[in-house]
Protein backbone atom coordinates (compact mmCIF):
# COMPACT_ATOMS: atom_id res chain seq x y z
CA UNK A 1 0.00 0.00 0.00
CA UNK A 2 1.55 3.55 -0.81
CA UNK A 3 1.89 5.22 2.28
CA UNK A 4 4.12 7.40 1.26
CA UNK A 5 5.29 9.28 -1.97
CA UNK A 6 9.39 10.70 -2.81
CA UNK A 7 9.59 13.16 -5.85
CA UNK A 8 13.05 13.26 -7.14
CA UNK A 9 13.52 16.81 -9.22
CA UNK A 10 11.33 19.33 -7.54
CA UNK A 11 11.62 21.46 -10.80
CA UNK A 12 8.37 22.42 -13.04
CA UNK A 13 7.07 18.84 -12.45
CA UNK A 14 8.38 17.62 -9.14
CA UNK A 15 6.78 20.41 -7.98
CA UNK A 16 3.78 19.52 -9.31
CA UNK A 17 3.54 16.22 -8.49
CA UNK A 18 4.57 16.86 -4.89
CA UNK A 19 1.85 19.13 -4.90
CA UNK A 20 -0.88 16.90 -6.07
CA UNK A 21 -0.28 14.42 -3.52
CA UNK A 22 0.26 16.76 -0.35
CA UNK A 23 -3.04 18.43 -1.08
CA UNK A 24 -4.65 14.76 -0.83
CA UNK A 25 -2.90 14.31 2.49
CA UNK A 26 -0.29 11.69 1.25
CA UNK A 27 2.82 11.89 3.07
CA UNK A 28 5.61 13.36 0.61
CA UNK A 29 9.51 14.22 0.50
CA UNK A 30 10.44 16.24 -2.41
CA UNK A 31 14.49 16.23 -3.02
CA UNK A 32 16.37 18.22 -5.21
CA UNK A 33 20.05 19.00 -5.72
CA UNK A 34 19.50 22.76 -5.45
CA UNK A 35 18.64 24.19 -2.28
CA UNK A 36 17.12 27.19 -4.41
CA UNK A 37 14.90 24.63 -6.12
CA UNK A 38 13.88 23.82 -2.94
CA UNK A 39 12.96 27.08 -1.94
CA UNK A 40 11.15 27.98 -4.82
CA UNK A 41 9.00 24.73 -4.45
CA UNK A 42 8.07 25.31 -0.95
CA UNK A 43 6.66 28.80 -1.89
CA UNK A 44 5.18 27.67 -4.47
CA UNK A 45 2.79 25.62 -2.32
CA UNK A 46 1.80 28.08 0.03
CA UNK A 47 0.99 30.30 -3.31
CA UNK A 48 -0.80 27.12 -5.03
CA UNK A 49 -2.68 26.68 -1.70
CA UNK A 50 -3.97 30.15 -1.85
CA UNK A 51 -4.81 30.10 -5.91
CA UNK A 52 -6.67 26.47 -5.52
CA UNK A 53 -8.62 27.79 -2.01
CA UNK A 54 -9.67 31.38 -4.14
CA UNK A 55 -10.62 29.62 -7.46
CA UNK A 56 -13.11 27.27 -5.20
CA UNK A 57 -11.09 23.69 -5.21
CA UNK A 58 -11.89 21.60 -2.47
CA UNK A 59 -9.15 20.78 -0.15
CA UNK A 60 -9.91 19.24 2.80
CA UNK A 61 -6.79 19.61 5.17
CA UNK A 62 -6.12 22.86 6.15
CA UNK A 63 -2.78 24.75 4.92
CA UNK A 64 -1.05 23.50 7.68
CA UNK A 65 -1.99 19.78 7.65
CA UNK A 66 -1.18 19.93 3.72
CA UNK A 67 2.17 21.72 4.75
CA UNK A 68 2.95 19.13 7.65
CA UNK A 69 1.97 16.56 4.22
CA UNK A 70 5.19 17.59 2.71
CA UNK A 71 9.13 17.55 3.43
CA UNK A 72 11.80 19.08 1.52
CA UNK A 73 15.51 17.36 1.16
CA UNK A 74 18.40 17.49 -1.01
CA UNK A 75 19.25 14.40 0.47
CA UNK A 76 18.40 11.35 -2.14
CA UNK A 77 18.58 8.95 0.94
CA UNK A 78 15.68 10.56 2.61
CA UNK A 79 13.41 9.47 -0.19
CA UNK A 80 14.84 5.89 0.29
CA UNK A 81 11.99 5.07 2.96
CA UNK A 82 9.21 5.77 0.40
CA UNK A 83 6.58 3.21 -1.33
CA UNK A 84 6.49 4.86 -4.31
CA UNK A 85 9.30 7.58 -5.91
CA UNK A 86 8.46 9.60 -8.92
CA UNK A 87 11.71 10.31 -10.88
CA UNK A 88 11.44 13.83 -11.75
CA UNK A 89 14.68 15.27 -12.48
CA UNK A 90 15.93 17.15 -15.97
CA UNK A 91 16.08 15.39 -19.00
CA UNK A 92 19.04 13.39 -19.08
CA UNK A 93 20.24 9.80 -19.77
CA UNK A 94 23.00 9.17 -17.85
CA UNK A 95 21.87 11.35 -14.85
CA UNK A 96 18.16 9.80 -14.81
CA UNK A 97 20.10 5.80 -15.42
CA UNK A 98 22.58 6.96 -12.25
CA UNK A 99 19.39 8.00 -10.18
CA UNK A 100 17.86 4.74 -10.72
CA UNK A 101 20.61 2.97 -9.94
CA UNK A 102 21.37 4.74 -6.67
CA UNK A 103 17.39 4.40 -5.30
CA UNK A 104 17.99 0.52 -6.47
CA UNK A 105 20.92 0.28 -3.90
CA UNK A 106 19.16 2.30 -0.90
CA UNK A 107 15.49 1.93 -1.44
CA UNK A 108 13.34 -0.96 0.66
CA UNK A 109 12.79 -3.79 -1.61
CA UNK A 110 9.09 -3.11 -1.81
CA UNK A 111 9.17 0.57 -3.22
CA UNK A 112 8.34 1.06 -6.57
CA UNK A 113 10.23 3.37 -9.16
CA UNK A 114 8.72 5.51 -11.66
CA UNK A 115 10.33 7.72 -14.13
CA UNK A 116 8.33 10.60 -15.55
CA UNK A 117 10.58 11.16 -18.71
CA UNK A 118 8.96 12.76 -21.93
CA UNK A 119 11.50 11.57 -24.30
CA UNK A 120 13.51 9.27 -23.56
CA UNK A 121 13.19 4.98 -23.31
CA UNK A 122 12.10 3.51 -19.77
CA UNK A 123 14.10 0.59 -20.56
CA UNK A 124 17.58 2.73 -20.71
CA UNK A 125 16.73 4.67 -17.50
CA UNK A 126 16.00 1.66 -15.76
CA UNK A 127 18.63 -0.68 -17.29
CA UNK A 128 21.14 -1.16 -14.57
CA UNK A 129 18.38 -1.56 -11.91
CA UNK A 130 18.61 -5.06 -10.40
CA UNK A 131 16.60 -5.23 -6.77
CA UNK A 132 13.46 -3.81 -8.39
CA UNK A 133 13.30 -4.85 -11.98
CA UNK A 134 9.89 -5.70 -11.18
CA UNK A 135 8.87 -2.52 -9.91
CA UNK A 136 9.73 0.06 -12.31
CA UNK A 137 7.47 1.72 -14.29
CA UNK A 138 6.52 5.55 -16.28
CA UNK A 139 4.36 7.75 -14.83
CA UNK A 140 3.81 10.82 -17.05
CA UNK A 141 2.35 13.97 -16.13
CA UNK A 142 1.55 16.27 -17.71
CA UNK A 143 2.30 20.20 -17.17
CA UNK A 144 1.12 21.83 -14.49
CA UNK A 145 1.00 18.46 -13.09
CA UNK A 146 -0.99 19.42 -10.12
CA UNK A 147 -3.60 20.61 -12.69
CA UNK A 148 -3.94 18.30 -15.96
CA UNK A 149 -5.50 15.05 -14.95
CA UNK A 150 -3.65 12.81 -17.07
CA UNK A 151 -1.32 10.86 -16.37
CA UNK A 152 0.18 7.84 -18.79
CA UNK A 153 1.56 4.62 -17.96
CA UNK A 154 4.10 2.90 -18.92
CA UNK A 155 5.70 -0.90 -17.93
CA UNK A 156 8.44 -2.51 -18.78
CA UNK A 157 8.99 -6.53 -19.62
CA UNK A 158 9.28 -7.28 -15.99
CA UNK A 159 7.16 -4.52 -14.54
CA UNK A 160 4.68 -6.82 -12.24
CA UNK A 161 1.07 -6.66 -12.73
CA UNK A 162 0.13 -5.89 -8.82
CA UNK A 163 2.80 -2.96 -8.94
CA UNK A 164 1.14 -1.42 -12.10
CA UNK A 165 -2.30 -1.73 -10.72
CA UNK A 166 -1.18 -0.15 -7.83
CA UNK A 167 0.33 2.60 -9.07
CA UNK A 168 -2.84 3.48 -11.65
CA UNK A 169 -5.19 2.80 -8.80
CA UNK A 170 -3.08 4.87 -6.13
CA UNK A 171 -2.80 7.60 -9.49
CA UNK A 172 -6.82 7.92 -9.30
CA UNK A 173 -7.30 8.07 -5.63
CA UNK A 174 -5.31 11.35 -5.76
CA UNK A 175 -7.73 12.68 -8.72
CA UNK A 176 -5.47 11.88 -11.58
CA UNK A 177 -6.69 10.10 -15.44
CA UNK A 178 -4.39 7.36 -16.31
CA UNK A 179 -4.18 5.36 -19.33
CA UNK A 180 -1.93 2.53 -20.24
CA UNK A 181 1.09 2.83 -23.24
CA UNK A 182 0.80 -0.88 -24.06
CA UNK A 183 4.17 -0.11 -26.45
CA UNK A 184 7.72 1.63 -25.90
CA UNK A 185 7.26 3.80 -27.96
CA UNK A 186 8.61 7.49 -28.11
CA UNK A 187 7.03 10.52 -27.22
CA UNK A 188 4.40 8.25 -25.22
CA UNK A 189 0.43 8.81 -27.07
CA UNK A 190 -0.40 12.48 -25.96
CA UNK A 191 2.83 14.72 -26.51
CA UNK A 192 2.93 12.53 -30.51
CA UNK A 193 -0.12 13.13 -30.80
CA UNK A 194 0.40 17.22 -30.16
CA UNK A 195 3.64 16.91 -32.28
CA UNK A 196 1.73 15.92 -35.16
CA UNK A 197 -0.79 18.96 -34.55
CA UNK A 198 2.23 21.38 -34.41
CA UNK A 199 4.05 20.22 -37.13
CA UNK A 200 1.17 20.33 -39.61
CA UNK A 201 0.30 24.14 -37.72
CA UNK A 202 3.65 25.36 -39.06
CA UNK A 203 3.92 23.94 -42.04
CA UNK A 204 0.86 26.05 -42.98
CA UNK A 205 2.33 28.99 -41.64
CA UNK A 206 5.55 28.08 -43.58
CA UNK A 207 3.80 27.71 -46.91
CA UNK A 208 1.93 31.22 -46.32
CA UNK A 209 -1.62 29.10 -46.04
CA UNK A 210 -2.51 30.70 -42.82
CA UNK A 211 -0.86 33.48 -40.82
CA UNK A 212 0.24 32.71 -37.02
CA UNK A 213 -2.47 34.59 -35.87
CA UNK A 214 -5.50 32.80 -37.36
CA UNK A 215 -3.89 29.49 -37.15
CA UNK A 216 -4.06 29.93 -33.31
CA UNK A 217 -7.54 31.44 -33.70
CA UNK A 218 -8.55 28.42 -35.77
CA UNK A 219 -7.17 25.65 -32.95
CA UNK A 220 -8.52 27.64 -29.97
CA UNK A 221 -11.92 28.05 -31.49
CA UNK A 222 -12.62 24.83 -33.69
CA UNK A 223 -10.71 21.65 -32.91
CA UNK A 224 -9.82 23.21 -29.26
CA UNK A 225 -13.11 23.86 -28.73
CA UNK A 226 -14.88 20.53 -29.52
CA UNK A 227 -11.14 18.95 -27.40
CA UNK A 228 -12.90 20.50 -24.35
CA UNK A 229 -16.08 18.81 -24.24
CA UNK A 230 -14.94 15.32 -25.82
CA UNK A 231 -11.85 13.24 -26.91
CA UNK A 232 -11.18 12.26 -30.39
CA UNK A 233 -12.65 9.49 -31.31
CA UNK A 234 -16.11 11.02 -30.05
CA UNK A 235 -15.55 13.65 -32.11
CA UNK A 236 -15.17 11.08 -34.99
CA UNK A 237 -18.43 9.64 -33.69
CA UNK A 238 -20.72 12.73 -33.86
CA UNK A 239 -18.80 13.79 -37.58
CA UNK A 240 -19.59 10.14 -39.20
CA UNK A 241 -16.42 7.38 -39.68
CA UNK A 242 -17.76 7.24 -42.86
CA UNK A 243 -17.05 11.01 -43.65
CA UNK A 244 -13.65 10.69 -41.19
CA UNK A 245 -12.86 7.61 -43.78
CA UNK A 246 -13.56 10.07 -47.00
CA UNK A 247 -11.74 13.09 -44.91
CA UNK A 248 -8.59 10.95 -44.11
CA UNK A 249 -8.03 9.22 -47.47
CA UNK A 250 -8.51 12.69 -49.41
CA UNK A 251 -5.59 14.26 -46.90
CA UNK A 252 -3.21 11.60 -45.34
CA UNK A 253 -1.30 12.15 -48.29
CA UNK A 254 -1.06 15.67 -48.21
CA UNK A 255 -0.75 16.39 -44.71
CA UNK A 256 3.06 17.23 -43.41
CA UNK A 257 4.93 14.32 -43.45
CA UNK A 258 8.88 15.67 -43.71
CA UNK A 259 11.08 16.33 -41.29
CA UNK A 260 12.04 20.26 -42.36
CA UNK A 261 12.33 22.69 -39.83
CA UNK A 262 10.33 25.50 -39.35
CA UNK A 263 11.32 29.07 -40.36
CA UNK A 264 8.75 30.56 -37.51
CA UNK A 265 10.12 28.97 -34.64
CA UNK A 266 13.96 28.77 -36.19
CA UNK A 267 14.07 32.60 -36.79
CA UNK A 268 12.84 33.47 -32.86
CA UNK A 269 15.25 31.10 -31.32
CA UNK A 270 18.37 32.60 -33.30
CA UNK A 271 16.79 36.23 -32.09
CA UNK A 272 16.42 34.67 -28.10
CA UNK A 273 12.48 34.84 -28.38
CA UNK A 274 11.80 31.55 -26.62
CA UNK A 275 8.22 32.31 -25.48
CA UNK A 276 7.02 33.57 -22.07
CA UNK A 277 10.47 32.77 -20.39
CA UNK A 278 12.15 35.66 -22.29
CA UNK A 279 9.36 38.22 -22.72
CA UNK A 280 8.34 37.21 -26.82
CA UNK A 281 7.55 33.99 -28.60
CA UNK A 282 4.55 33.74 -30.88
CA UNK A 283 3.16 36.84 -28.58
CA UNK A 284 4.55 39.41 -26.40
CA UNK A 285 4.67 38.84 -22.79
CA UNK A 286 5.10 42.39 -21.71
CA UNK A 287 5.38 43.86 -18.23
CA UNK A 288 5.29 40.69 -15.76
CA UNK A 289 7.41 38.01 -14.75
CA UNK A 290 7.44 34.53 -16.05
CA UNK A 291 5.52 32.56 -12.83
CA UNK A 292 3.16 35.66 -13.06
CA UNK A 293 1.67 34.62 -16.43
CA UNK A 294 2.24 30.80 -15.18
CA UNK A 295 -0.13 31.59 -12.21
CA UNK A 296 -2.39 33.63 -14.65
CA UNK A 297 -2.53 29.81 -17.14
CA UNK A 298 -2.89 27.78 -14.24
CA UNK A 299 -5.75 29.58 -12.85
CA UNK A 300 -7.95 29.73 -16.41
CA UNK A 301 -6.78 25.68 -16.22
CA UNK A 302 -8.07 25.09 -12.74
CA UNK A 303 -11.67 26.89 -13.35
CA UNK A 304 -11.60 24.39 -16.42
CA UNK A 305 -10.36 21.39 -14.03
CA UNK A 306 -13.50 22.21 -11.73
CA UNK A 307 -16.20 22.74 -15.01
CA UNK A 308 -15.20 19.65 -16.09
CA UNK A 309 -14.93 17.57 -12.62
CA UNK A 310 -17.69 19.44 -10.27
CA UNK A 311 -16.40 17.05 -7.59
CA UNK A 312 -13.34 18.49 -6.96
CA UNK A 313 -15.17 22.34 -6.20
CA UNK A 314 -15.58 23.39 -2.60
CA UNK A 315 -19.02 22.95 -1.77
CA UNK A 316 -21.10 25.67 -2.17
CA UNK A 317 -18.15 27.86 -4.06
CA UNK A 318 -19.48 30.09 -6.55
CA UNK A 319 -18.53 29.37 -10.68
CA UNK A 320 -16.06 32.15 -10.91
N1 LIG B 1 8.19 20.38 -18.37
C1 LIG B 1 7.27 19.61 -18.94
O1 LIG B 1 6.34 20.09 -19.61
C2 LIG B 1 7.31 18.12 -18.74
C3 LIG B 1 6.12 17.37 -18.93
C4 LIG B 1 6.13 16.00 -18.68
C5 LIG B 1 7.32 15.38 -18.30
N2 LIG B 1 8.46 16.12 -18.16
C6 LIG B 1 9.67 15.43 -17.72
O2 LIG B 1 9.83 15.67 -16.32
C7 LIG B 1 11.22 15.69 -16.00
C8 LIG B 1 11.54 17.00 -15.30
O3 LIG B 1 11.20 18.07 -16.14
P1 LIG B 1 11.04 19.56 -15.57
O4 LIG B 1 10.38 20.33 -16.65
O5 LIG B 1 10.42 19.51 -14.21
O6 LIG B 1 12.56 19.99 -15.45
P2 LIG B 1 13.19 21.13 -14.52
O7 LIG B 1 14.46 21.53 -15.15
O8 LIG B 1 12.18 22.16 -14.20
O9 LIG B 1 13.51 20.35 -13.16
C9 LIG B 1 14.49 19.36 -13.06
C10 LIG B 1 15.01 19.38 -11.66
O10 LIG B 1 15.89 18.26 -11.49
C11 LIG B 1 16.86 18.67 -10.55
N3 LIG B 1 17.99 17.75 -10.55
C12 LIG B 1 18.95 17.60 -11.49
N4 LIG B 1 19.84 16.66 -11.08
C13 LIG B 1 19.41 16.19 -9.88
C14 LIG B 1 19.91 15.23 -8.96
N5 LIG B 1 21.01 14.53 -9.21
N6 LIG B 1 19.24 15.02 -7.81
C15 LIG B 1 18.11 15.74 -7.53
N7 LIG B 1 17.60 16.68 -8.36
C16 LIG B 1 18.25 16.90 -9.53
C17 LIG B 1 17.23 20.09 -10.98
O11 LIG B 1 17.87 20.80 -9.93
C18 LIG B 1 15.85 20.64 -11.35
O12 LIG B 1 15.25 21.32 -10.25
C19 LIG B 1 11.96 15.48 -17.31
O13 LIG B 1 12.26 14.13 -17.44
C20 LIG B 1 10.95 15.91 -18.36
O14 LIG B 1 11.13 15.25 -19.59
C21 LIG B 1 8.48 17.47 -18.37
Amino acid sequence: MIKQVGVVGAGTMGFGIAFQFAINGVKTVLCDMSDDTLSVAKDKFVIYLKIFRDQGYSITLSDKEVLSCISFTTSLNDVADSDFIIESVSENLPLKQKIFEELDAICKPETILASNTSSLRLSEITKNVEKHKDRVMLTHFFNPAHIVPLVELLRTKETNEEVFAEVKAFLEENNKTTIEVKKEVSGLVANRIQTAMAREALSLIEDGVVSENDLDTAIFNGPGFRFSSSGLLKIMDFGGLDIWDITIRELQSKIESTDRSYSAIARRIESGALGVKTGKGFYNYPGKGFDDYVMERDTDLIQHLLSRNPKLREKGAMKI
